[in-house]
C-alpha cells in the first residue's frame, strides 16, 4: 500500500477563514475569522488525502499583509520542509495579495518540496463556499512527488499556476486568477493533476521545458525562477515605491515625495511598453543618478516589457520583463539586499538569461 503523504497546513487568514452575518453574503463579511483547526474541520476526508500537522501564522486580511510576516512565513516554510515528516506545504492566504507573496517566497525558498498556497473567494460561511475543495485540491497538489521542483504555486478553482506569473484578474468570480500571456501550469480533475505549460521552476524548469517540446520558449520566460534570495539574516526589506502611470499623472509628486520619504528604489508601471511620460522622465532620470534604480513596468497585465537602448543604457532605467508592477518591486526589493549597481540589477531582471 502507498505511504500516505505527510502535509503540514500554514494558516495565515483571508476570505476562506472569513465570516459573514448571512450565507448569501460574499461580500461585506471579516476575513481572517476562522481558525485553522476549523478550517481544516470544513474539509470532509481531508485526514484520509495526508497526515496533517499545521501552524496559524496570523489571520489576517491579506490587504493587510506586511513585508515581516512574509519574512516570518518564509522562515516558518523553510522549518517544515526541512522535515522528514513533512511532504509538502499548504498556505492558505487572503487572495487579495496571494500572488504577491507566492512570488516572495518563490524567490527566497531553497526548498524543492511543494509549497502551494490557496484562497477563497467566497467566504467560509457562504452557501457553496470555494474554500474548502481549495484546501483539498492545494493538499492534493502538496502531497503529489510530481509538484517537486515545481517552485511555489497557486491553487484555485481546480487550476495551478505558478508564483511569477500568476495575478488575480477578478475580484468576484471564482475564477479569479490567471497568468496571462502563459497560462495556467496544471489542472485538478478529482484525484488527477494534469502538468501543462512548463510547470516547473528553480534550476529544474528549464531543463523540464527543454523536454517538453512545445513549450520550450517559456523556460526562456520563467528564468527568473533560477533566482534564489536566500533568507540568511534578512530582516527588512528596502523600502521601494510604486508609482502608477494614467492620464495627467504626469506630474512629479509622487516621486518626489517617495524619494523624500527615502525609497532606495522605484517601480513605474508604465502605460504600455516602458512609455514614461516626458515630465516625469526629469525627475526619474535624476532618481538613477542619485543610486535609486527604476524599474519601468507596465499596467497593462500582459506581454514582456522590453526598453530601448537608450532607455537602459543612457538613462539607466530597467525593464520589469514578464513581471507585473507588484512582482517588480518584490524582485527590486530582494536585488537591492544584494547590490545596488544598476548594471547588476538589470542583469537580474533580465529575461532570457
Ligand atoms: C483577503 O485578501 O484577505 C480578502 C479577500 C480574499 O481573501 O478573497
Amino acid at each position: 500500500m502507498a505511504r500516505k503523504p505527510n502535509v503540514h497546513i500554514i494558516a495565515t487568514g483571508g476570505t476562506i477563514a472569513g465570516r459573514a452575518d448571512s450565507a448569501s453574503a460574499t461580500v461585506g463579511y471579516k476575513a481572517g475569522e476562522l481558525t485553522l483547526e476549523q478550517l481544516m474541520a470544513s474539509v470532509p476526508g481531508l485526514d484520509k488525502l495526508a497526515n496533517l500537522t499545521g501552524e496559524q501564522l496570523c489571520n489576517i486580511d491579506s490587504k493587510d499583509m506586511q513585508e515581516d510576516v512574509w519574512l516570518k512565513l518564509a522562515r516558518c516554510v523553510e522549518k517544515a520542509a526541512a522535515r522528514d515528516d513533512v511532504d509538502g506545504i499548504v498556505i492558505t492566504h487572503g487572495t487579495d495579495t496571494m500572488e504577491e507573496t507566492a512570488y516572495f517566497l518563490q524567490l527566497v525558498l531553497k526548498t524543492e518540496k511543494p509549497v502551494v498556497l490557496t484562497g477563497a473567494m467566497r467566504p467560509a460561511t457562504a452557501i457553496s463556499a470555494d474554500g474548502p475543495m481549495n484546501i483539498w485540491q492545494s493538499a492534493q497538489v502538496a502531497a503529489d512527488a510530481s509538484a517537486k521542483g515545481r517552485g511555489v504555486l497557486v491553487v484555485m478553482n481546480g487550476q495551478i499556476d505558478a508564483a511569477e506569473k500568476v495575478t488575480k484578474i477578478n475580484v468576484n468570480a471564482l475564477q479569479a486568477f490567471q497568468s496571462p500571456g502563459f497560462g495556467p501550469v496544471g489542472r485538478i480533475v478529482d484525484e488527477n493533476i494534469f502538468w501543462q505549460n512548463c510547470g516547473v521552476a528553480h534550476t529544474e524548469r528549464r531543463n523540464k521545458c527543454s523536454g517538453s517540446g512545445t513549450t520550450g520558449n517559456a523556460g526562456n520566460m520563467f528564468s527568473n525562477s533560477k533566482l534564489i534570495f536566500p533568507l540568511d539574516n534578512l530582516t527588512q526589506l528596502p523600502k521601494v515605491r510604486l508609482i502608477y502611470g494614467y492620464v495627467g499623472g504626469d506630474d512629479d509628486i509622487f516621486v518626489k515625495a517617495a524619494l523624500q520619504d527615502g525609497a532606495k528604489g522605484l517601480v513605474y508601471a508604465a502605460c504600455g511598453n516602458g512609455s514614461v511620460p516626458e515630465k516625469l522622465m526629469g525627475v526619474l532620470r535624476e532618481a538613477v543618478t542619485s543610486g535609486v534604480p527604476v524599474v519601468i513596468a507596465t499596467r497593462c497585465g500582459g506581454g514582456v516589457v522590453v526598453l530601448s537602448e537608450e532607455m537602459t543604457e543612457k538613462n539607466g532605467f530597467i525593464a520589469s520583463g514578464p513581471l507585473n508592477p507588484q512582482k517588480a518591486k518584490i524582485l527590486l526589493q530582494l536585488a537591492l539586499t544584494k547590490t545596488k549597481d544598476v548594471k547588476e540589477i538589470q542583469g537580474i531582471f533580465k529575461i532570457g538569461k
